[in-house]
């Protein structure tokens, strides 16, 4: 492991060393280093500097120029405009920068220093109900700040926030006490999927069926809430029914995480109902504390700028009046135990903007607790509402729940179409076919989820999502399968970087934005912000587009400039692969 320096790293370097050196009054002032369109970079720092030492900015911006001792990173720094400095590098040293990237596992990207203990609470869906697109959403979002949060360096926990607790399950297991076959399983020995969809649907129909029942019978109802009472009071026979409950519904869960190739493993699916003994102890914090104060017999806590319509504060409730615990309570305790068990540095939600308003009064009220202050943060990761094609909120023409095994299986048919026109060309069998319609649609799905910063809303359009030409994810695994198959087709030919040689301005262009990849991650990292990870290796395979178009690999002048060219491609395909290995996104060999 050998962690490279970016390029703009070393020349911002160079700059303030010259700043320092030409300017010592002017302390240690920032350069303010940008990628420019005319040069390589440009520097906008001196401006500010120079009204500040009320001296004219060319001729400051000269004297740093001059105090710049001769190197081999910078060909050219040249003043320009009103006191810009205009850099341009040197083809050597982009090419020996990647070679060290080149040789490093993991790219030359350097582990976060700073590195902590990050909780990610993601892909937490609801006990006997039915998955929909927003647990897809903070699944795929939360599985990518997993990878990318990992690949820095941070310790990650990973926690499934499952709902699996409430007023709901004394009326299930009422139901199931009182019929008690409903959740067994007809179809033996099927794979994964089936007893999936098959778990599913019987707690769909038994769902239905109980609240019917509830609903529009006095006796059953009183008969669930007495045992919504035994199950908080851990009445043994009840729990094992409520067991069961989660059970099926883990295996479908895991149906749809598997068909999504992701690793949700079962010791992290800590549920609602992991925190109950927390929730006393929690309210009896609180309350001492005066953090928490009782109102009309509820744990309240009250917050100055949190109001309703008709202008009385709206209070987080921790117990309500009849002793219940609800979501908050629930919360609450899951930071204490975050905090002081698993001692995070960070705490990270992955979870609907919906719920805004909740995080940032739990967040509030654990702040006030001293559960979280400046060494410990939490954050909610807010991903905004996946919508129709017609603009609304996903829904099938029935206003039902969109099934999320319908909705990839169709993903995924939809790319085994894309990937059959072009079997004959990338001379794929049928196996790979079928592989690869697995990795373009799944991978299609995730990559919409992620492209777009997670806050907005966007369009849920399979036409789009699989189409070949655009910011998709099947252009980017093209990409990279066209640079496997040319590295296959060069033969003896290998890559081999030659950093005598002078670079096409296609060739620089790529280089320079390949060894951002560490920066970029780092930004990623920091920000939460997986979207510019996917615009990253978008603009990758733009420049290596552009790259084709002018600069011939295998027909090249020379065999220094193919074998050149061919470790340019190597390394673009292997920062291809490991940015979408971060964002949970299959890169096959052949496309
Ligand atoms: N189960 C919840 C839902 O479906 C999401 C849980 C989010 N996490 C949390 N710690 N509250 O909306």
């Amino acid at each position: 492991m050998a962690s490279v320096p970016s390029l703009a790293s070393t020349v911002q370097q160079r700059l303030a060393e010259g700043l320092s050196a030409a300017l010592p009054e002017a302390g240690s002032a920032d350069p303010l280093l940008r990628r420019s369109d005319r040069a390589d970079f440009q520097a906008n720092g001196i401006l500010a500097l120079a009204k500040q030492l009320k001296g004219n900015p060319r001729e400051l911006a000269a004297k740093v120029v001059d105090a710049i001792p001769a190197n081999d990173v910078l060909k050219e720094i040249e003043v320009s405009g009103p006191g810009f400095l205009n850099i341009t590098i040197t083809d050597e040293a982009i090419v020996r920068t990647l070679a060290a990237r080149a040789a490093d596992d993991r790219l030359g990207v350097p582990l976060n220093e700073a590195a902590g203990t990050t909780v990610i609470d993601y892909a937490q869906p609801n006990v006997a109900k039915e998955m929909h697109v927003g647990h897809l959403r903070s699944a795929v979002i939360g599985a990518a700040m997993v990878e990318i949060l990992e690949f820095t360096g941070e310790t990650v926990v990973r926690r499934h926030h499952i709902g699996d607790w409430g007023t709901q399950f004394g009326m299930l297991i009422q139901y199931l006490i009182e019929h008690p076959h409903e959740l067994d399983h007809k179809a033996g020995g099927a794979d994964a999927e089936t007893s999936g969809a098959e778990a599913m649907s019987n707690l769909n129909r038994l769902y239905k069926a109980s609240r019917a029942l509830f609903d529009s019978d006095e006796e059953f109802k009183t008969r669930a809430r007495a045992r919504v009472v035994d199950l908080q009071a851990g009445d043994e026979q009840t729990l094992a029914l409520w067991q069961r409950f989660v059970d099926e519904s883990k295996i479908y869960f895991y149906s749809v995480f598997e068909k999504l190739g992701m690793d949700v493993r079962d010791p992290d699916i800590v549920g609602e109902s992991g925190y109950n003994d927390m929730l006393q102890e929690t309210c009896r914090i609180l309350e001492e504390s005066g953090v928490a104060v009782r109102s009309e017999g509820a744990l309240c806590v009250f917050f100055d700028d949190i109001k309703g319509p008709d202008g009385n504060p709206v209070p987080l409730i921790v117990q309500k009046s009849d002793g219940g615990f609800g979501y908050a309570a629930t919360d609450l305790s899951a930071i204490r135990d975050r905090v002081q068990n698993l001692k995070a540095s960070a705490l990270l939600y992955v979870v609907d903007v919906r719920q805004s308003l909740h995080f940032k009064m739990v967040f509030e009220t654990a702040r006030r607790a001293g559960w979280l202050n400046d060494e410990v943060k939490a954050h909610q990761l807010a991903f905004g509402t996946v919508l129709g094609k017609d603009g609304k909120p996903f829904k099938t023409r029935e206003g039902e729940t969109v099934r999320l095994q319908d909705l990839l299986d169709e993903a995924i048919d939809r790319a085994t179409a894309v990937v059959e026109e072009k079997k004959e060309k990338a001379g794929l069998s049928d196996e790979e076919v079928v592989e690869n319609g697995r990795y373009v649609g799944i991978g299609a799905v995730k990559y919409a989820d992620l492209s777009t910063s997670a806050v907005r809303d966007y369009k849920f359009d399979l036409d789009q999502m699989v189409s070949l030409n655009g910011d998709t994810s099947v252009y980017l695994q093209y990409a990279y399968a066209r640079i496997r198959s040319i590295l296959r087709k060069a033969g003896d030919a290998k890559p081999v970087a030659h950093p005598e040689l002078e670079l096409a301005p296609a060739e620089r262009a790529m280089g320079l934005h390949l060894d951002q990849f560490g920066a970029t991650l780092a930004e990623v990292a920091e920000e939460y912000a997986p979207h510019k990870l996917t615009a990253y290796l978008y603009q990758l395979s733009t420049h290596l587009t552009t790259f084709y178009d002018q600069c011939p690999v295998l027909k090249a002048d020379t065999d220094e400039q193919r074998e050149n060219r061919l470790f340019l491609i190597d390394l673009t395909a292997r920062t291809l692969h490991q940015g979408m290995a971060l964002l949970g996104i299959r890169t096959p060999e052949r496309l």
